[in-house]
């Protein structure tokens, strides 16, 4: 008979009674956002037969078509957490303002930061998918909280994590106290753990780029992807091109296996792509915890002070050693 399974809510209640200090309410907030990614997972599983492929005909505030799929895994995220209780507080990569939890509703202590669906250009073509989120707490409990209280750097996030719609749904979540992975048992309806304490390899051999953005990137960034690709067996270069359109199943490759994804900072947009407070400082904790790196190319990416909540990033992030040479590349100290 094989082990009985370990669960994400048997899982987060061993580690509660090693941290008396932990409070149940983060344990509960992880434990919904697994049911929203159960939910996700169960439209997304037959999403070619309901109607939910393709746009809606909207542009959101990052200036993107929005998918019919970004707006259903972002109204899941607002009916899982709206019923109060959790959060007093939610940011989306979808909604331009913040949303408050209405005054009759209980309130609860964090505030919950989502890209609700990641990888959004793989929706109607079958290809991996993700959500991130991003757990602060709000300190400032005589008050309702503000946008201002959600521009937190990255190393006060008190949980971060991302759901995986692969062959397999994982969750995968950090509260400071290493990274575990979870793969969702449809048959039993229940999270197992499957990666207990994930460690990233301190270099890996495998790279994460669009490379169609070349002639947009600084010479440094170019030279440093050329440097991969140049062959040096000794160095275990050159390394395998791997780059699926989805953040999240990227740096979850890497994860497990090693090797750097570049989002870089491109000459007329140094600022690049993807969102600080629920892409990069999420997955910056996530990767840090697992002994790896979250960088700008030049600071750590939880070291950055927030002006805007939809403020953009360079990220290159990953094992120890690549992000350290891809920035040594990147400063012209190669
Ligand atoms: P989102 O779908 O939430 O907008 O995120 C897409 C991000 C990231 O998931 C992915 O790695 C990157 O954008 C792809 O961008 P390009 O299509 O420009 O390569
Ligand atoms: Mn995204
Ligand atoms: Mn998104």
């Amino acid at each position: 008979m094989g082990q009985f399974p370990l669960t994400l809510s048997r899982f987060i209640i061993r580690s509660q009674a090693e941290r008396p200090s932990a409070t149940g309410e983060c344990s509960s907030l992880l434990n919904q956002i697994g049911l929203v990614g159960k939910i996700i997972a169960h439209d997304l599983r037959r999403a070619g037969l309901i109607n939910i492929l393709g746009t809606t005909g909207e542009t959101n505030v990052q200036g993107e078509t929005v998918k019919k799929l970004d707006e259903i895994a972002n109204d899941t995220f607002l009916r899982a957490f709206q019923g109060g209780g959790l959060v007093c507080a939610l940011g989306s990569e979808e909604m331009e303002q913040m949303v408050l939890l209405p005054e009759n509703c209980p309130q609860g202590t964090y505030m919950l930061l989502f890209d609700p669906l990641d990888g959004s250009s793989n929706t109607d073509c079958n290809m991996p998918l993700g959500s991130i989120f991003s757990v602060l707490k709000h300190t400032q409990t005589d008050r309702p909280p503000t946008e201002s209280d959600l521009l937190k750097k990255g190393i006060e996030q008190v949980a971060a994590g991302y759901l995986l719609f692969g062959s397999s749904t994982m969750l995968v979540y950090t509260t400071g106290h290493g990274v575990h992975g979870f793969t969702l048992d449809p048959g039993i309806g229940e999270y197992v753990l499957s990666h207990e304490r994930i460690q990233i390899p301190q270099r890996g051999k495998v790279y994460a780029a669009n490379e169609g953005n070349r002639h947009k990137w600084p010479s440094g960034t170019q030279q440093y992807i050329e440097f991969l690709k140049t062959p040096d067996s000794a160095a275990g270069r050159p390394y395998s091109g791997r780059y699926s359109g989805c953040l999240v199943a990227d740096v979850h490759r890497i994860l497990l296996g090693g090797g750097v994804y570049l989002y870089p900072g491109e000459v007329d947009k140094p600022e690049g792509k993807l969102r600080l407070l629920y892409e990069a400082n999420p997955l910056g904790m996530v990767v840090e915890q697992a002994g790896g790196r979250a960088s700008t190319g030049t600071m750590r990416i939880l070291d950055i002070e927030p002006k805007k909540i939809h403020q953009r990033v360079p990220l290159i992030i990953g094992s120890q050693g690549d992000v350290e040479t891809a920035e040594a590349f990147i400063q012209g100290r190669a």
